[in-house]
């Protein structure tokens, strides 16, 4: 941040926004796990499969600026080559793609040659030059269920969503042993707790969730997903056991239920289970990032093509 923003206060800082963003014909993309003020300057919203979609259908924009992590970025310049990308802070990585290298990963189809390789959106763009079909969580599912029910497939890199997609298809897919540092510290024992203090509440789990806590469901899904859910359910009270940055847009869409973030295993006072990563953006650098142009998301060219086409693949598929 450049010291002169600390003299703005936030409607200023979200008023300079606005203003940059017309002046340059930029466009905001935010995902759910997103500070609130983030989300609610954002263009558009999202999970990871929505803000892809969305980014794929973008035309007279100079500009996008992805506020999301890293690899949300990458995808966006990937299906938008001839636009600038930016991301307000280019150290917003992943856990998740960081526990899969692309080199590993090369060695690990090699050795089980006649598989199709499923991909997760969160990973490198190596890795994704490696994979025939990405997925998100938003439409594993349904893209494992499309290919045929004796086809040969790896999974990765989260060995949670590839369980979770295995035990409902019914398929022995072959699993990446990767995982989110967010997801993984869900303790089962506290949701357990907060069941006893909220007996009506739904509990509503992401599939990056280990699985005695996917046990322990009303719904798993997408961000997108529990987000619906919550929405058009008749219950009230939720406890939600994903990245608490939606519960800002729960809240929003549903002011009058209740939203009750799960802790991670190792809370001691705050209930809430954040990425440090997506909380690593902040109005101000977005703003910074607006004003300078920069960071830039930049694509290896030698890897671009491959990596594109599995995507396409995704969208086609969805
Ligand atoms: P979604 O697919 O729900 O957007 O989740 C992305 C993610 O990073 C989960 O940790
Ligand atoms: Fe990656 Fe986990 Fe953060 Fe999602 S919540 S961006 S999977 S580290």
């Amino acid at each position: 941040m450049d010291v002169e923003n600390c003299r703005f206060s936030q409607e200023e800082m979200k008023q300079k926004i606005n203003d940059l963003k017309k002046k340059k014909g930029a466009v905001i993309l935010a995902h759910y796990y997103q500070q609130g003020p983030i989300q609610d300057i954002a263009d558009y919203t999202g999970d990871s499969l929505a803000m892809a979609q969305y980014a794929a259908t973008l035309k007279d924009v100079n500009i996008i600026v992805v506020c999301g992590v890293h690899f949300m970025g990458e995808t966006a310049k990937l299906l938008c080559p001839d636009k600038k990308v930016l991301i307000p802070d280019l150290e917003a990585g992943c856990s998740l793609a960081d526990s899969c290298p692309a080199p590993e990963y090369e060695k690990f189809i090699k050795e089980h040659p006649g598989h199709t390789v499923v991909s997760y959106v969160n990973t490198s763009v190596g890795v994704k030059a490696l994979t025939d079909i990405l997925v998100t969580s938003g439409n594993a599912h349904k893209i494992i269920n499309s290919l045929p029910q004796d086809e040969k497939i790896i999974f990765g890199p989260d060995r949670n969503l590839g369980n979770y997609i295995n035990s409902v298809t019914g398929r022995n897919m072959l699993l990446w042993d990767g995982a989110c540092h967010v997801h993984e510290k869900f303790s089962v024992e506290k949701i357990v707790e907060l069941k006893k203090q909220y007996p009506q509440a739904k509990v509503l789990v992401h599939p990056e969730c280990k699985r005695p806590v996917v046990l322990l469901a009303d719904k798993v899904g997408s961000t997108a997903a529990l987000l619906k859910y919550a929405t058009e359910s008749d219950a009230d009270q939720f406890i939600v056991a994903t990245e608490s940055g939606i519960l800002h847009q729960m809240q929003k869409d549903c002011p009058d239920k209740t939203f009750i973030p799960a802790p991670p295993d190792d809370s001691t006072t705050c209930g809430c289970n954040d990425c440090s990563y997506m909380k690593l953006n902040t109005l101000e650098k977005l703003y910074d990032c607006l004003l300078n142009e920069l960071p830039e998301i930049h694509i290896d060219p030698s890897l671009a093509e491959a990596a594109r086409k599995p995507i396409e693949r995704m969208l086609q598929l969805s």
